[in-house]
């Protein structure tokens, strides 16, 4: 079994649609161990998305992750991490494979809707980044 981290972000919690994309995972057999609402700050957001410190958008990025509650979940499944990027689909929703999370529900490239880990090694550091031990531990 893996884990993955999964945010929906601002555009998809503002527009009331938590519900029908945790059923999406759902119908295809993740389970949610543990989930809450947030809000980053900008540092916050500048620290999760490091890794695009140097990329033309990180500064409309982190503004726009920063711009209202997300709601962040740690799925659990077979093979989580791959399902779930498919199942998400690709960052612009226009090249999105039809049924997508992206492709259903994305507003554009950036109000993409929804975040999943890309490896093993980024769902164990964004899983920490907003889970503590004691909360996974509990969530059992
Ligand atoms: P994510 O990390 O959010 O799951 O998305 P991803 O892997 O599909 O895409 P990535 O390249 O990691 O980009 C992270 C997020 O930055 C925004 N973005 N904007 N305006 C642009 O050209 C652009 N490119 C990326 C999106 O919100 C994307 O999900
Ligand atoms: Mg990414």
């Amino acid at each position: 079994m893996e884990r993955t981290l999964v945010m929906i972000k601002p555009d998809g919690v503002k527009r009331n649609i938590i519900g029908e994309i945790i059923s999406i995972f759902e119908k295809n057999n993740l389970k949610v161990i543990t989930i809450k609402k947030s809000r980053l700050s900008k540092d916050a957001a500048k620290a999760f998305y490091i890794v695009h410190k140097d990329k033309p958008f990180y500064e409309s990025l982190t503004d726009y992750i920063s711009s209202g509650p997300i709601i962040v979940m740690v799925l659990e499944g077979e093979n989580a991490i791959e399902k779930v990027r498919k199942i998400i689909g690709a960052t612009d929703p226009q090249q999105a494979e039809e049924g997508s999370i992206r492709k259903l529900f994305g507003i554009n490239k950036e109000m993409n809707t929804i975040h999943g880990s890309d490896s093993l090694e980024s769902a164990k550091k964004e899983i920490s980044f907003f889970f503590s031990e004691y909360e996974l531990i509990s969530a059992e």
